[in-house]
């Protein structure tokens, strides 16, 4: 299998590794197959994502995923981080092979989670975004 020098750098340096206090929402998801878990913390600020980090216990596409879609959050607003699919995850990376491509999918998810918790706990309603399906504990 091949991966990208860009994926093999988030994965030996990955961005934003670690709890966030005072997050604004956090989102927990996992992939039931592989038994990865990804947990993203979102500081939103005037409607925008101030800051962002991740922890996860998952593999090193799991950690090169979260940390590339944690630097892309920020800095973006709610409605340009609901445009972030796993495909843009993959594209920044340029790239993953074909079975990694669900890491991506779990980086996406874990953005929405926390989202979700944020909209929760703050009454706002984010367009288009849907209540996580399945929560890790
Ligand atoms: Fe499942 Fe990477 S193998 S997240």
């Amino acid at each position: 299998m091949e991966y990208s020098e860009k994926v093999m750098e988030h994965f030996m340096n990955p961005r934003n590794v670690g709890e966030m206090e005072g997050a604004s929402g956090v989102g927990t998801v996992g992939n039931a197959q592989c038994g990865d878990i990804m947990r993203v913390y979102l500081k939103i600020e005037d409607g925008a994502v101030s800051d962002a980090s991740f922890k996860t216990f998952g593999c090193g596409a799991a950690v090169a995923t979260s940390s590339m879609a944690t630097e892309l959050v920020k800095g973006k607003t709610i409605a340009e981080v609901m445009e972030i699919t796993n495909k843009a995850v993959m594209d920044a990376l340029d790239g993953l092979p074909a079975v990694k491509a669900h890491c991506s999918v779990l980086a996406e998810e874990a953005i929405r989670a926390a989202l979700w918790d944020y909209s929760q706990k703050s009454g706002l309603v984010i367009d288009g975004l849907e209540e996580p399906k399945e929560h890790a504990h």
